[in-house]
This record gives C-alpha cells, structure tokens and sequence, in this order.
C-alpha cells in the first residue's frame, strides 16, 4: 500500500535522548517533504518511537499497536522506531502485520532510503543494528521544539553491560561525534538564539573525541565558550569515567551548569558487583568528594534501583546511608525491572513485589526530608532564573536555576517576561521539589527585557 500523502504523526517515549532523536526524526521528514499533524486520524505515516528500559514495555507497545488496528484498513502505514524496535526487531511484523518499517535508532541514518522504500509501497523496511555499526544520527535538520533550550547528542550507545540494562542491546555500541561537529553544531544553535545546551548521552562523559582533539571535559568547556551560550548541562554521567577535570571545567567556566547528575544505582559495593557497574560504593563516594570541594556548590542528583536480585535488607540499608552522606537534590528510584537479553533476568534471589514496593516508600520519604532541607538552604539567595513559561492562574513566572531546580516567582511588573529571559530571583519560600521568589528586576533591565503575556509557546525551528 503506497502511502496516501505526506502527513505524519509521530508519538515518543523514554529518555531524553529519544526525545532529541524523535525531533532529529521530525527535522528529517521534514526536510523529505513531509508535514507533521497533531492526531493520528490526520496522518498518513504513524510514527512511534519506543522505551523498552522497565516494566513490560514490548507488552505494552504491541496493545498501542492493537489500538492502531482499525486505522490501518483506512489506509495508514505504521513506523515503530527506537529501544524496543531494536528488541523486538522482525518479530513485530509477526505480531502486528500492519507495521510497515521497523528501525532501531542505530539506523537513523538511513530513513531517507526506509521513507523512500515506505513510499514506493514496499510493506516490510526494517533498520535493525547488531552492534556493528559505526555511525552517528547527525543531520541539520532538526526540528527543535524549544527555542530556547536545545539537546545536541555528541556519544551514542553503551558498551557498560549493566547486569540489568536493555540499553546495549537497544542502542549499539559507543560511538561519538567529532568535537569540531558537536561545536558547529553548537554554534549554528547560538546564532539561531538558543542560550541553554544540554549535551546528551547514554553515558555522556563517555565521550572520546574520534578526531582525537578534545577530552570531554575540554569540549563542555569550549561549548560553554560559544558565543551567546549562557548554560550548558551534561546528562548522564557515568561514575566509572568521572573525571575530575570535569569538575575543574565546572569551576573554571562560569556557563557549565552546577548540576551533575550522577547515577549510584546502589550503596551497597555487594550490589553494585552483581549489577557489573565495576565500582564501589568507595569508589564512588571519592567522585562525589571532588564534587562536593568544587569552588562552587554543584547540585547533585542520582538514579538508583531498589530491588536488584540478592538485594539484602542491609544491602538497602547502605543505600539508605549513602543517600544521608550524599544529600542529594533529587533521586530517581525505580524497582527493579526484569528486561529481555540482560543477565539479571537469570539471577537467583528475585526479590518479592512487595519489598521492592517497601523499600521504595522507604527511600523516597528519606530523600523527601532531604530535599526539603536542602531546597530550605535557598531562602535569602538570589539565585538566577530562565524563564520557560507562565502559570497565569497565580499569576507566577516558572523556570529553572543553573542548578537544574524549578523557581516558580511574581514579577512586579505590568507584562511577564517571556520564556528564554534570564532574571534575578529572590527565594522567599522553599518545597522538596521547587523554589519560590520575586524578580529583582531594575526599571531598566525590565525595559529592555523582552516582554510578552503569552505562555510558553511550542514553536519549531529548524536548526
Ligand atoms: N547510562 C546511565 C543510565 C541510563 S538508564 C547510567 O548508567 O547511569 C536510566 C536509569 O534507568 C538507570 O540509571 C537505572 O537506574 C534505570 N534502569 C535501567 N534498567 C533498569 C531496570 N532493568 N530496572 C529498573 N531500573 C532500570
Ligand atoms: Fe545501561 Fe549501564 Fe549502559 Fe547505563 S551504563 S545505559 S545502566 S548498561
Ligand atoms: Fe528507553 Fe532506550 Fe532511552 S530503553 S530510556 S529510550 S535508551
């Protein structure tokens, strides 16, 4: 069946970097003449871009796929992209006839040929990598959904093999982007107007330079020198590669964010063995010391997985402990989550559903006290603000710190500034999870602020 025209709906999951990728995807059909609409009934192509990393994710794409069903007899074609395109690969032909392409992201690259294949009516196009290739997703035509803020992929793929983790299989193998194009890349998004990057990886301080010029900690510096850049973030960073120039480059160049998001996984070194992150909880507080020495203070925010196989009550314990000695500004817990093709899923010592449950309840009311101590810190400060949007009920401004935390504040002025304005903020209050303030604004900087009473807009723009 050829396709009816070139209208496309695309819906996405999971990671940032699915995210980036979808709007690189987006960027792409763009650029192939295709046009984006916002509901399924008005699309010809469909396109869903997957997350299989907990819970039954395959399960729970091939019941979307059933819900897709009915649209196909009215002539639609499907695309299932991403994570669980990659597990699934031939086998969602099998279960859902109806899907016409099939490509895990390590094959990006190539969807101008799939579309090409999609539109000449052929029925079964798969992408589907075994860990083979070498190439990187890179394209001009990435259609940003923010303008203001913008991912920029520079490492793809995993080689760690967690015990747990669907991500090698899913993603490929590591590879990185050059610096010289990650910096062009950079710059073509300052001179569009972007101020905030955010350099993404599975394991982003991974990265190596395959020209060989750059260290990682050198290209976040030379990003955060771009002209026009006022912040960059990184995420996610593995403890095994953490450096400490990283930190250096944070306290040399005022632009790097005082965030490092720095997942755990564990406190207890047991664990963390079985679960092959090839470090210990020693290992990884040392990281979190040189953290903590910074000039500046620099947030810090974790994953961590409760629940693995052989998780002993003292095991969890250590978690516990280490999240008292860390004081991080956010946790990100999840149970643990038996994945296809991983090692973990043939573990003895499952741990039962509703200890997980438990120790997850344990952990999350641990770190709420945590949070609402630390976030107390703030009342006084005057913390710098971007704006991302407008809460017009309460009249309020939101937006967030260098330290990636959420500021919600009034600004006595007749107009609120518009999303992508930097502001001053006076925190007056403090929650677990987000600041309150007022502006500080002089009369000039609020005359040459640009002004609007719209909320955040999502505007694309191709950059
Ligand atoms: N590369 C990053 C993490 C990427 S996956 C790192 O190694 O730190 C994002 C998070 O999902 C992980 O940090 C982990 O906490 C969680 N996760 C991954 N696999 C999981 C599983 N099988 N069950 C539960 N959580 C999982
Ligand atoms: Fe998964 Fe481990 Fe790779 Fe992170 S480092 S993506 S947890 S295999
Ligand atoms: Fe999900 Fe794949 Fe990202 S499994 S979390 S979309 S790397």
């Amino acid at each position: 069946m050829a396709l009816l025209d070139k209208t496309f709906y695309i819906e996405t999951f999971g990671c940032q970097m699915n995210v980036h990728d979808s709007e690189k995807v987006i960027g792409t059909l763009v650029h192939e003449g295709y046009r984006q609409v916002e509901t399924e009934i008005e699309a010809a192509l469909i396109l869903y871009n997957t997350c299989s990393i907990r819970d039954k994710a395959e399960q729970k794409v091939f019941n979307r796929l059933n819900d897709y069903k009915a649209l196909h007899k009215k002539g639609k074609r499907f695309a299932v992209l991403g994570c669980v395109a990659q597990q699934e690969g031939e086998k969602i032909f099998e279960r859902a006839p109806y899907v016409s392409l099939v490509s895990g992201s390590a094959s990006y690259r190539k969807l101008p040929e799939m579309l090409a294949q999609l539109e000449a009516g052929e029925e079964r196009i798969t992408g589907l990598d075994d860990r083979q290739t070498d190439e990187t997703f890179e394209t001009e035509f990435t259609a940003r959904s923010n303008r203001h803020r913008g991912y920029i992929t520079i490492i793809e793929g995993c080689d760690k093999f967690c015990a747990y983790c669907v991500v090698p299989y899913t993603r490929g193998k590591e590879r990185s982007r050059t610096s010289h194009s990650v910096l062009a890349e950079a710059r073509r998004m300052a001179d569009a107007g972007y101020t905030d990057i955010q350099l993404l990886g599975q394991n982003v301080n991974s990265y190596k330079d395959p020209s060989g010029k750059m260290s990682f900690a050198e290209l976040l510096a030379a990003v955060g020198q771009v002209a026009g850049i006022r912040r960059v973030r990184f995420t996610t960073s593995h403890p095994r590669d953490f450096t400490r120039d990283i930190v250096e480059a944070i306290d040399a160049q005022p632009t790097l964010c005082d965030h490092v998001h720095l997942p755990v996984q564990s406190g207890s070194s047991h664990v963390l063995k079985r679960m092959q992150r090839e470090y210990t909880r020693e290992w990884y507080l040392e990281r979190i010391a040189w953290i903590q020495a910074a000039r500046r203070p620099i947030s810090l925010t974790t994953d961590i997985i409760v629940g693995f196989p052989g998780e002993t009550d003292e095991d969890f314990e250590q978690t516990i402990t280490l999240l008292a000695q860390v004081q991080y500004d956010a946790v990100f817990a999840f149970k643990y989550s038996p994945r296809p093709n991983t090692p973990a899923i043939s573990m003895e010592d499952s741990i039962p559903e509703e200890i997980k449950t438990q120790r997850l309840q344990i952990l999350l009311d641990r770190q709420r006290e945590i949070q609402r101590k630390n976030y107390c810190r703030h009342i006084g400060e005057i913390v710098e603000v971007m704006v991302e949007g407008h809460n017009t009920a309460r009249g309020q401004v939101f937006g967030r710190s260098s330290q990636n935390k959420v500021v919600n504040f009034t600004v006595d002025a007749p107009i609120l500034p518009a999303p992508g304005n930097y502001l001053n903020v006076r925190i007056t209050q403090a929650f677990p999870n987000s600041l309150l303030g007022e502006a500080v604004v002089s009369g000039r900087e609020a005359a040459q602020m640009h002004l609007s009473i719209q909320d955040a807009s999502i505007e694309i723009s191709i950059v």
